[in-house]
């Protein structure tokens, strides 16, 4: 009966807490979270509620409880050096240690190992520690993105055309972040669109699930402010509408030459989950950054997927046995729709912004799987906070059909909640389908 220290609090960490649960080994979870998730509470035999940076309790917690192994959810602990805080205390993790998973944290240590390692898939880009020589690469570029190298919540990178619009207001954002960041850096700004390969590796062996598309904007017609992600789609072949059949394999050898060059690199095997994000353009699939976790939402669309047992996964994944364990996915499609509080992802100044705790009832969601983030259970109901309140999953044989299950499912969330009817639609997935089609007739 393996006992399992999981860390983290959203709705990401709600589906690996019910993956683990999933079992049949009969496993004991043992949660860490910096604010109770209900959902992960309900699934466990005993939770920990304090912030990520208490890693002395954090490891006196899983030592009491014996657990086996860990899985690290969100960036920030894998930033404290949670993962070495372990190892040192004699429990494997999946997760990279702290300066593997400067993958994710910083985005020149990443830039520069793809292009020290010639392996493809970087736009052209540069990487400054002061302002010299910002204008005239700026010059050089037709359009650009603008990254602060550190973690920044997803609220730093900046695009031309969506967040600024001149050079001048570039350079202006580049001198911002050199206020407050070592090093910014900028690159080419590609057009195209994105997929998310979240890829499971033991540091020797990498492998892909199946492939998954963000909605970050706030609004439906992807108009509005960025935010943590507004909802996600997986289809039944394992590849996306507007994809084609190489493309998955592209990024997936993309990131099994990254495992490579950060072992020989560091010297030390990446063990967790390397979450690409790639655009397809006109001349092929680039990448655009990784992330050293799971996504939130995509962790939703692929986990209730898995039907390889997940503690054998994990396992191979801390033995570094990957490559003789088959990780199969059911050929099924997903939808996945934040329910959000109205306020959510609102300027701070917009009349709507005001957010209060609301309450929220939960009728009959039929099929769909109910994934927590930010809220809690008092003695009369469940109230949301600030954040993506609960991510609601539909899972049918067709893409019409998960949608029509999450739609079904969010009718039935009663209160002063948002989401966006529009992702998994026919409608926006041709839109995608027609955009790539334009770029690739060029
Ligand atoms: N879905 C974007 C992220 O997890 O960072």
């Amino acid at each position: 009966m393996p006992g399992v220290l999981l860390v983290g609090n959203g709705a990401r960490e709600h589906a690996i807490a019910e993956a683990i649960m999933r079992s049949s080994l009969n496993p004991k979870l043992f949660s860490c979270m910096k604010t109770n998730n209900p959902g992960i509470a309900a699934l466990s035999s005993k939770s920990l509620v304090g912030p990520y940076e208490d890693l002395a309790a954090i490891m006196a917690f899983a030592k009491e409880n014996g657990c086996e192994f860990a899985v690290i959810g969100p960036e920030d602990p894998l930033n404290l050096g949670i993962v070495d805080a372990l190892a040192a205390a004699g429990i494997p993790a999946v997760g990279p240690k702290k300066k593997l998973a400067r993958l994710e944290t910083s985005k020149s240590f990443t830039r520069d190992l793809v292009r020290k390692y010639n392996i493809p898939g970087n736009p052209r880009y540069e990487t400054f520690t002061s302002i010299d020589g910002i204008e005239a690469f700026l010059k050089e570029l037709p359009g650009v993105v603008v990254k602060p190298d550190g973690l920044t919540g997803g609220k730093g990178v900046k695009v031309q055309g969506d967040h600024f619009q001149t050079r001048q207001e570039a350079f202006e954002y580049c001198r911002e972040v050199l206020q407050e960041h070592s090093a910014v850096v900028i690159e080419e700004k590609l057009e195209g669109e994105e997929f998310s390969l979240q890829c499971i590796s033991d540091g020797r062996t990498v492998v892909a699930t199946p492939p998954v598309q963000d909605h970050k904007r706030r609004f439906v017609g992807d108009k509005g402010p960025n935010t943590g992600g507004m909802g996600s789609y997986s289809d039944r072949d394992h590849s996306l509408p507007f994809m084609r059949p190489e493309d998955v394999q592209a990024g997936l050898d993309i990131t099994r030459k990254v495992a490579e060059a950060i072992y020989r690199e560091t010297g030390d095997y990446y063990k967790g989950i390397m979450y690409g994000g790639f655009i397809i353009t006109r001349d092929g699939v680039r990448l655009v950054e990784y992330n050293a976790r799971f996504g939130d939402p995509e962790a939703m669309n692929i986990l209730p997927l898995l039907k390889t047992d997940f503690i054998e996964i994990c396992r191979a994944v801390v033995n570094g046995t990957l490559d003789r364990l088959p990780v199969e996915f059911e050929k099924k499609a997903t939808v996945c729709k934040y329910i959000v509080p109205k306020a959510y992802g609102l300027p701070k100044d917009h009349p709507d912004a005001k957010s209060t705790s609301a309450k929220i009832d939960v009728g009959d969601v039929g099929s769909a799987r109910l994934y927590y983030s930010s809220v809690d259970r008092k003695a009369d109901g469940l109230y949301m906070t600030t954040s993506r309140a609960i991510g609601v999953v539909g899972i049918a044989a067709s893409l019409d059909e998960a949608e029509k299950i999450a739609e079904n499912a969010i009718s039935a969330v009663k209160g002063p909640v948002d989401h966006r009817p529009d992702i998994g639609t026919k409608a926006l997935i041709q839109r995608r389908i027609d955009h790539m089609q334009r770029l690739r007739r060029g």
